[in-house]
């Protein structure tokens, strides 16, 4: 399988900015194979539709109701018609920053399943749980997963929340034992193999060592996904 690159703008980039990213896909990346690019909600449609067939457009976040008074909110079922066909779930700005529960995530995640979305599910330890990460991500994914019977179409992001947007990169020894412990936990506990994607300050200069690895199924790429040349620069990387 073709390691899945994957970009987060998060907060970046804008409307005029979409046409010229995916042009210079379609001109530069051969291997078109499982790219991903997360874009904000309101240029979901935008970058569907200059994207298609080309490179797959994903959500960075839904609500979990399927419709209602909630202002504000979108549906993981707008997000697919939007023409949308990933959708992050649990990313840790999300968790950190607006207060979202493991309980709230696994509410989104079969709100995303039931809209035929594939989720990139994220979980991480802060610089604190560093040395506690087992305890800290088996807790994420058991209760994130609570329930969970299809896991087709969902792969886990490792995002070490210290190496996020600051330049800091876990180390490929660290990287490797984290996503081997990760997989070990799924295969034990509900006999699947689950694909899991690196993220935290992933570049083009660090890229390659981080794809040789084994045990990394791809990466989610925030600052370094916002220019088109370093986004395909990773993904050429793999
Ligand atoms: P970063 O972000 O690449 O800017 O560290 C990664 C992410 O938050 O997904």
């Amino acid at each position: 399988m073709d390691k899945i690159i994957a970009a987060n703008w998060k907060m970046n980039n804008d409307f005029c900015d979409v046409k010229p990213f995916v042009n210079y896909i379609k001109k530069n990346q051969k291997n078109k194979k499982n790219l991903v690019v997360c874009v904000p909600a309101v240029m979901l449609k935008t970058f569907a539709d200059e994207a298609k067939g080309l490179v797959a457009t994903g959500a960075q976040n839904c609500y979990f109701a399927e419709k209602g008074a909630f202002t504000g909110e979108i549906s993981a079922k707008m997000v697919k018609s939007a023409g949308a066909e990933y959708c992050i779930v649990g990313h840790s700005e999300r968790r950190h920053i607006f207060g979202e529960t493991n309980e709230m995530l696994n509410k989104k995640l079969f709100a995303c399943k039931n809209a035929g979305l594939k989720v990139i599910f994220c979980i991480g330890e802060v610089l604190e749980e560093k040395s506690k990460y087992k305890s800290v991500l088996k807790k994420q994914i058991v209760e994130g997963f609570k329930d969970v019977t299809d896991f087709s179409n969902i792969v886990i992001a490792y995002e070490p929340v210290w190496a996020i947007g600051t330049g800091k990169v876990a180390t490929t020894d660290d990287i490797s034992k984290v996503h081997g412990y990760i997989k070990a936990f799924f295969k034990e506990n509900y006999g699947v193999d689950m694909p899991v994607l690196y993220g935290g300050s992933v570049k083009p200069s660090n890229s390659k060592d981080i794809l040789a690895l084994d045990e990394v199924d791809g990466v989610l790429i925030g600052g370094a996904s916002l220019k088109a040349e370093d986004y395909i620069a990773i993904a050429q990387s793999r």
